[in-house]
Order: structure tokens, then C-alpha cells, then sequence
């Protein structure tokens, strides 16, 4: 796992983007892995902007979200398809396709019959060149709550209290009317993925860093599973790198091999 620490949230998306973009260009298979939550937002804006000077797109790209609510109202702004749809899809986005967006069908009759069918369209044009990724407080990584089987598939599931307050700013700050429900890829899913980049930003994703980073892995946070990926990269602020042992030694490797 790389860990790259930086000041600020604004230069840890300029080290994500720049990541991201040499990745992509020199990915086989053209398939992003996107996610949704606040932090990789500034990642997505330095994308449209790049797009909009001509250095990049997501034309020839296929993209697969990490997970969706179970029954939210279609037209609901924060349904991760339309957040994604207003955040990347376009010629005035990044170039991607609608048609080219795949989401978890979190209003399919049977959602989880939904979720064996998106694992095996991921399978079928995977692997994701590069899974995009958040975190929550509780170590969480889409919608995989503490407690989940470290390899398990795109399934649906129910979302713990903690992840539906933290969610609720989204949603009136009325935790009733955030979702129960979710369909998710499972960690085994996330984990097929040639390549991860999970990005935390600020104090509340201290815990969270640590154990991804340092902590055994564990379902008790989910998100620890990375470790066991060979292409981990992590980028962070120095409130979200708080609680890190080694980070003397993360600065170093990372200003060695990113001259
Ligand atoms: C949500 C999403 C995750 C995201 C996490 C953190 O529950 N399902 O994919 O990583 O919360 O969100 P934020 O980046 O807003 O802190």
C-alpha cells in the first residue's frame, strides 16, 4: 500500500488527479470504478476541467459505480446515478456516456437478483483499470459496514445507523428519510479491481486511515481489506493521517518515487 499525505484537501485531489490521469492513460482495459460521498467530488471537478482544456476524457470509457441506495425516488438529486450523471456524464463533464454508466439498480424489483446481475456485468467487462474510493468514519468502503464478509460479492444489504447520520446532511438532515437500504459491490468485488485509489480527507477519517493503513485486517473495518491488495494507493490530509505510526517513512517513499 502507498500512502501519500499532503497538506491540504485541494492538494491531495491535485495527487489524485494526476494519479488517476497516468493510470487511465496507460490502462489495457478502459473501465473506471467511480464513487460517490463528498470527498472524491474535488477529484471529479479537476477531471471536467481537464477534459475542458482537451488533456483528458472518459469518452472510450466504461464506468461502474460502487453502490447505490435501495428505493430512493428515481428523481432524487443524491440516487448515486444522478449524482454521478451531474458529476462526470457529458461533453461538458468528462466526455463518458450515459449508455457507458453503470449503476446498481437500487429500484429493480428484487434488488438483490439486481446485484448478482451488476457483479457479473462488472465480471464481464472488468477489470476495472481502477476502483476509485472514499471512506467512512466507521471504515466503511461503499456500502460494506463493519462486520462484512471480507470477500464478498455485490450484494444488497442494510446500512447502519452511524453511516445513515453521516449521510442525512444529503437528505434534509432527516435520518428518516435517508435509505435503510443499499446494494453494494462487496469487498471481494472492489478487490478484483487491477488498481485502488482511496482518498480521506479531515479529522473525522483519523480512525478510519489508521486502521485501513496500520490496523489488522478485519472485518471490524472493513476498508483494512485493501491491505491485502497489490496496487493500494491512498491519499490523505494531514488531519485524516493523524493518527498514522509510520508517516515519516510514507513521506519519504512517496517524495522518492514521485519526483
Ligand atoms: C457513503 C458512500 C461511500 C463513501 C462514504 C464517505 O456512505 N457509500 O462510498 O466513501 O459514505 O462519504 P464522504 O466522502 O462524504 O465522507
Amino acid at each position: 500500500m502507498e500512502v501519500g499525505i499532503f497538506a491540504t484537501e485541494s492538494e491531495v485531489a491535485d495527487a489524485a488527479a494526476e494519479h488517476l490521469f497516468a493510470v487511465l492513460a496507460a490502462a489495457d482495459n478502459k473501465v473506471l470504478g467511480v464513487a460517490t460521498g463528498s470527498t472524491p467530488l474535488p477529484l471529479y471537478q479537476r477531471m471536467r476541467a481537464a477534459h475542458a482544456e482537451g488533456k483528458f476524457s472518459l469518452e472510450d470509457f466504461k464506468a461502474f459505480a460502487l453502490d447505490e441506495y435501495v428505493g430512493i425516488d428515481p428523481e432524487h438529486p443524491e440516487r448515486y446515478r444522478n449524482v454521478l450523471r451531474t458529476e462526470l456524464v457529458g461533453d461538458d463533464k468528462t466526455g463518458l456516456k450515459d449508455e457507458n454508466l453503470f449503476t446498481p439498480e437500487g429500484n429493480a424489483p428484487d434488488p438483490a437478483v439486481a446485484a448478482d446481475e451488476y457483479d457479473a456485468k462488472i465480471k464481464e467487462h472488468g477489470p476495472i483499470a481502477l476502483q476509485i474510493l472514499g471512506i467512512g468514519a466507521d471504515g466503511h468502503i461503499g456500502f460494506n459496514e463493519p462486520g462484512i464478509s471480507l470477500v464478498c460479492r455485490t450484494h444488497t444489504d442494510v446500512l447502519t445507523e452511524q453511516t445513515r447520520k453521516d449521510n442525512m446532511r444529503f437528505f434534509d438532515n432527516d435520518i428518516e428519510k435517508v435509505p435503510a437500504g443499499c446494494v453494494t459491490q462487496g469487498l471481494g468485488t472492489i478487490m478484483d479491481a487491477t488498481e485502488v485509489l482511496l482518498i480521506a480527507t479531515g479529522a473525522n477519517k483519523a480512525d478510519a486511515v489508521k486502521e485501513l493503513v496500520e490496523g489488522g485486517v478485519s472485518a471490524l473495518w472493513p476498508a483494512s481489506i485493501l491491505q491485502m491488495h497489490p496496487k493500494a494507493t491512498v491519499l490523505v490530509d494531514e488531519a485524516a493521517a493523524a493518527k498514522l505510526k509510520l508517516t515519516d517513512f510514507y513521506r519519504g517513499r512517496w517524495e522518492a518515487t514521485h519526483k
